[in-house]
């Protein structure tokens, strides 16, 4: 799988396109209105009157002068009418996607992170996770979006437009990709300190490798295979984690923070501030204000021991 950067003019779905395609003619058109209004203010200066030329205007001059105003003002009209046509046509556009059957997505904007919810009919079947999205390709999925505390901004360029998380009002969002690969999306809409590392990835899959990741989300979190594993879920429910997190299949049931339950899973930690290394987890749990200050995280305090068998704990949640 490509990683792709994130780019509106590298589209990979249905509405990137069309956001795409209607960039292209603004930008067409507006190249060549500046290659227009250039040759005429070059033509303007070479045509200069030289100083001891009449500077008296005579009617028939003012005549021509005048008409060439009114067909710049026409022309500039039709232009920004065309524009406007074109930027209603797009807009409308984007709601239109089959929507028969469509997979339904609960996205929530949290400082500063994305909680992901795949609804089910089935509550038992609902899986919840974090800053990854997964989709499977060519088909349409409906992304309900809201936030939780601050107005943040769902942006991944490749499949769709931006599209404002605003607490206390619910809107949606259909993306589709087109082909597999990771595409990377970030909050667009300043929320604090830590806007800038609310990342997530949208990971295209084909249907059948989606289904199976879909199924083995679906799954509690493994048990403890080693000692140390053990040792590290002692530690996570013991302390101050279990306040905040969920580990399906433990004590472990909060949802303020990203529910860890496949944590080992996912390619980034706290929201694509970080690889999702052992190195990193460690630093981020050690102390996640230097990782990332400002973030909600409280210090856990443990004994080194402790921290490594927490890690290595999570680091077996696959
Ligand atoms: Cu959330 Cu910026």
């Amino acid at each position: 799988m490509s990683e792709k950067l994130n780019s509106a003019l590298d589209t990979a779905g249905p509405q990137a396109g069309r956001i795409e395609d209607l960039w292209w003619l603004l930008f067409g058109f507006c190249a060549v209105v500046f290659v227009a209004v250039m040759a005429v203010l070059v033509a303007a200066l070479v045509r200069r009157r030289t100083p001891d030329e009449s500077m008296e205007p005579t009617y028939a001059g003012q005549r021509t002068a005048l008409r060439y105003v009114g067909a710049g003002v026409l022309a500039t009209g039709a232009i920004l009418l065309g524009f406007l046509i074109a930027s209603v046509t797009t807009d409308r556009g984007l709601d239109e996607i089959e929507t028969g059957g469509a997979r339904v997505l609960t996205i929530t904007g949290r400082q500063w992170w994305w909680e992901i919810r795949y609804e089910d009919a089935r509550p038992d079947r609902v899986v919840v996770t974090a800053n990854e999205i997964h989709v499977p390709v060519g088909q349409p999925v409906l992304l309900r979006l809201r936030a939780s505390d601050v107005i943040h901004s769902f942006w991944v360029p490749s499949l769709a437009g931006k599209r404002d998380l605003i607490p206390g009002r619910d809107t949606g969002l259909w993306i589709q990709a087109n082909r597999p690969g990771t595409f990377q999306g970030q909050c667009a809409e300043f929320c604090g300190y830590q806007h800038a590392h609310m990342r997530f990835l949208v990971i295209a899959q084909p249907p059948a490798e989606f289904d199976a990741w879909l199924e083995g989300q679906r799954a509690s979190a493994p048990e403890p295979a080693t000692d140390e594993e053990r040792r590290g879920r002692e530690v996570f429910l013991a302390g101050s984690c279990v306040m905040c997190h969920t580990i399906r299949g433990t004590a472990a049931g909060s949802i303020v923070g990203p529910d860890l339950t496949h944590l080992a899973s996912r390619q980034t930690i706290a929201a694509g501030a970080r690889p999702n290394t052992r190195d990193h987890l460690a630093a981020w749990v050690a102390d996640p204000q230097r990782t990332k200050p400002g973030a909600r995280m409280p210090v856990p305090e443990l004994p080194p021991a402790d921290l490594q068998a927490l890690v290595t704990y999570l680091r077996s949640l696959r």
